[in-house]
């Protein structure tokens, strides 16, 4: 089973298109589907789970289509931040906050506040995530720290987001592009990729329980033999 299972949940557009609809149900569809992730990877005992909701590049997409995501971000935290909890869920954000309006701080603040004690899933939204950025931010940081010159991997990684969060063993990406689009560029070194045809609003338990059947299959050498 991997410890940490990381997902860019690609294809919400597409699934929108195919139906005739805005872009924004996509997204409500690829919510819905991420809630249905979240659960599973809690009920089978996965430790970490990141998901990509945001990236520092989509910015460039419409007002609408982007007030829509954050929108929905805020339904989200209304209606499952209680489900989440009860679970024993812990979230937390990685990304750049400074863009973010009121509300949708407000909401990230309280399901943070209210999930940090709990030993469940650790769920890791990456919203306004962009890796480079990521990378950059932690080389300024330790450019202003004394005896930078003596920092190794693993004290460089506790400067990203990602804190002392475990590398992804597995990395998913749906939607039937094959492309890390600047996530986790550090993180990832030996992660093992699986990529799905099927679009993330239609992105099911099943689904993930076959990736993690491919990954289980999987030789990790790490560069050895
Ligand atoms: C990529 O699909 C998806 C996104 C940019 C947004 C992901 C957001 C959600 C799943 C909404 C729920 C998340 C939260 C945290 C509330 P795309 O639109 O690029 O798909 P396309 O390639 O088919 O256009």
């Amino acid at each position: 089973m991997p410890g940490h299972i990381a997902v860019i949940m690609d294809g919400n557009g597409r699934w929108a298109e195919q139906r005739g609809l805005p872009k924004y149900k996509g997204h409500e569809a690829g919510m819905d589907a991420m809630i249905e992730i979240v659960r599973h990877a809690s009920d089978i005992g996965v430790k970490h789970l990141t998901v990509y909701a945001f990236s520092t590049e989509n910015w460039k997409r419409s007002m609408e289509e982007v007030s829509g995501i954050f929108q929905l971000l805020i339904v989200y935290v209304n209606r499952e931040l209680g489900e989440l909890h009860r679970n024993g869920v812990c979230v937390d954000v990685l990304g750049d906050w400074t863009p973010f309006s009121k509300p949708v701080t407000a909401a990230l603040n309280r399901t943070i506040e209210l999930t940090k004690d709990n030993t469940g899933l650790r769920f890791h939204i990456a919203l306004n995530y962009g890796s480079r950025a990521e990378i950059l931010t932690a080389a300024k940081k330790l450019a202003e720290t004394e005896g930078f010159q003596d920092i190794d991997e693993a004290g460089f990684a506790k400067l990203l987001y990602t804190g002392d969060t475990p590398d992804p063993d597995l990395l998913i990406r749906p939607g039937g592009e094959q492309r890390i689009s600047n996530f986790l560029l550090w993180q990832t070194a030996y992660s093992e990729l699986v990529f799905s045809e099927v679009l993330w609003p239609d992105y099911t338990p099943q689904e993930l329980d076959k990736a993690i059947g491919a990954f289980a299959a999987r030789k990790r050498r790490y560069g050895g033999r």
